[in-house]
């Protein structure tokens, strides 16, 4: 496993990797990785010859008073887990090196960016595709793996993918849970044990949505009414969104239908969780 720490340092060896004959993945994270990550680099050794993971903690995602300062990193963890995934290039540039003195360039983004996460973090999207559009110009990948846990992300990457013709297939790959049916995230690290308990009732609240669906409930008032009831019950949080919408466009839907996605935000004390569940398409409701 190669460690490139620099722009220059990564051309060179991008000019030196043949695309015809090499299927090239990316693997963009902000490091701390988890087993959500790792699961996208498994995934991504399913399609590609070469898999290269980015570790940067972008700061133009963060709106200001964010937790962009204190956003965990483990750089020694993290690269000990890449090599046992048999990760061929690390990425790990410095901030100066993204975002040289005078850049001044940004992605505006697409529709689907709009409302949710979009509206509770504003500009937040705009540095996603940002950076997101830099990696994909550094690494010209054949193939780039975002996980469903942040659905209006993928919605998002996907659309600017297709408007600006990268030559790029978007792979989108399933959600990792902890056991008790939290969505792994590197901000769970912030949570004490009550928070931890705590915040579970998102999953929850989002899995007796599916099941409402499944019992024959396809009003989406009527599905967010009861998720709002209960997430409003749960001690020491606070509902930042519940949205049901469709999967492409992030436009709330009124009828449920079969692969719209129930989505949610909350805070836990000061820490911002998100998680998402699939309406129907007939499994289990806590499988993904
Ligand atoms: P980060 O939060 O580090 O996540 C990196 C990738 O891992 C994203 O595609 C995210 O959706 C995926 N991921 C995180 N938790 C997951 C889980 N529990 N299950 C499956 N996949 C999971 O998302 C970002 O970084 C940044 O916005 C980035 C795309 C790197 C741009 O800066």
């Amino acid at each position: 496993m190669q460690v490139v720490r620099t722009v220059t340092q990564w051309r060179s060896i991008r000019r030196s990797l043949s695309s015809q004959t090499q299927r090239i993945g990316l693997v963009p994270t902000m490091g701390f990785l988890h087993d959500g990550h790792l699961s996208l680099i498994r995934i991504a050794r399913q399609h590609c010859d070469i898999i290269v993971v980015t570790c940067f903690v972008n700061p133009t995602q963060f709106v200001p008073g964010e937790d962009f300062e204190r956003y965990p990193r483990d750089e020694n963890r993290d690269l000990a887990l890449l090599k046992q995934e048999g990760v061929d290039y690390v990425l790990l540039p410095g901030g100066d090196d993204i975002y040289p003195e005078g850049f001044s360039t940004s992605i505006q983004p697409p529709a689907s960016s709009q409302g949710w996460c979009g509206q509770s973090r504003p500009g937040h999207f705009q540095g996603v595709c940002t950076i997101v559009s830099i990696l994909f110009n550094l690494v010209q990948p054949h193939f780039a793996f975002f996980g469903r846990k942040d659905a209006q992300q993928c919605a998002v990457i996907q659309a600017m993918t297709r408007d600006l013709n990268f030559p790029i297939e978007i792979v989108l790959c399933p959600i990792v849970r902890e056991s008790d049916g939290l969505a792994m995230s590197s901000r769970n690290v912030y949570l004490s044990d009550e928070e931890r308990r705590r915040a579970l009732v998102l999953s929850k609240t989002l899995r007796l949505g599916l099941t409402l669906f499944q019992q024959g409930v396809v009003d989406s008032q009527a599905v967010l009414d009861e998720g709002k009831k209960q997430i409003q019950t749960m001690e020491g949080v606070r509902l930042d969104y519940l949205g049901v919408v469709n999967q492409n466009t992030f436009k709330s839907v009124s009828i449920i239908q079969p692969g719209n996605y129930y989505i949610g935000a909350m805070y836990v004390g000061t820490t911002r969780l998100i998680d998402n569940m699939v309406f129907g398409l007939g499994e289990a409701p806590c499988s993904e």
